[in-house]
């Protein structure tokens, strides 16, 4: 994917990786189009970083996508790159049988629903562009789940394999399909005290680090810091390592 030159719509770029990433893309020479649900943090986003649009969204609505999806590419002729951040994490008890279900609803909407109708109603648009990329975003919790929130992991797992797919299937056009996938990152996805968690990796490293592969490897499909090597590729290392890594990183979130 070329770094420079796009337009580009982050969902879910309100905080966290999204805003940050939106910022640096700003900074690389990128119109940038910034989506979510909380419009002060949007008003407070565009007002500290002049350039940068805004548009309200929820990506829940899923209904809606292929209006907005039209209303956006309409609006802004030049889209051609799509980044499907908006994602929300929840613990889950699965030995409670009284645990509301609606949790469970709002992941799998938010997390994969959402991204594959953006994506898909907006596919006809970013055929039609020049150097068109999808960037989905799924974990490093795809390859190997934390058991305290199932569903979660289940969804990164899902957008992985579906992101595969799409690859494949657009392989004769001209849209690039992306897959970042990120460590334990410091923002707010599992409350505020994340961002505080040394365990977690610095929000501004991990974004000087994804800048850094968008830059120097334009043919990456999978952007991976060193950080989330051990779990993106922790099925290769064998059953039984794998069986020990599971084991080691769910007793240490217990
Ligand atoms: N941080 C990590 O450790 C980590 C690790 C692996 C993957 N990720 C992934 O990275 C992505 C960004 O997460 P983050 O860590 O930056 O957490 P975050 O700070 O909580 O950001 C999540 C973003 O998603 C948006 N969002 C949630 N529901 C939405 C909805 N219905 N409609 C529109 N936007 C919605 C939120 O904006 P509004 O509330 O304003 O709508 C917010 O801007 C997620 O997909 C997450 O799964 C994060």
């Amino acid at each position: 994917m070329q770094i420079t030159g796009n337009t580009i719509l982050i969902t879910g770029g309100t905080s966290g990786i999204g805003r940050a990433l939106a910022e640096a893309l700003h900074k690389e020479g990128n119109q940038v189009i910034v989506a979510g649900r909380r419009k002060p943090l949007l008003d407070e986003l565009t007002a500290a970083n002049p350039g940068i649009k805004s548009a309200a969204l929820d990506v829940g609505n899923i209904d809606e996508l292929p209006l907005i999806a039209a209303q956006l590419a309409s609006h802004y002729p030049s889209l051609n790159v799509l980044i499907n951040n908006a994602g929300i994490m929840k613990p889950e008890d699965l030995n409670d049988p009284s645990a509301p279900f609606d949790i469970v609803d709002d992941i799998v909407t938010t997390n994969l629903l959402a991204p594959v109708r953006l994506t898909t109603a907006l596919l006809p648009h970013l055929k039609e562009q020049p150097n068109a990329a999808v960037i989905t975003v799924s974990s490093g919790l795809a390859f190997l789940p934390l058991a305290l929130t199932p569903t979660y992991c289940a969804t990164k797992a899902a957008i992985h394999s579906w992101t595969q797919s799409l690859r494949y299937q657009l392989r004769d056009t001209k849209v690039e399909v992306l897959e970042l996938i990120p460590p334990y990152v410091q923002t707010e996805l599992m409350g505020p005290q994340q961002t505080q968690d040394p365990r977690a990796m610095p929000l501004a490293d991990f974004i000087a680090e994804v800048i850094e592969i968008l830059r120097t490897q334009p043919d990456a499909k999978e952007i991976l810091v060193q950080r989330v090597l051990p779990l993106r590729f922790a099925a290769e290392k064998g059953q039984a390592a794998y069986d020990e890594f599971f084991k080691t990183l769910n007793d240490s979130m217990h």
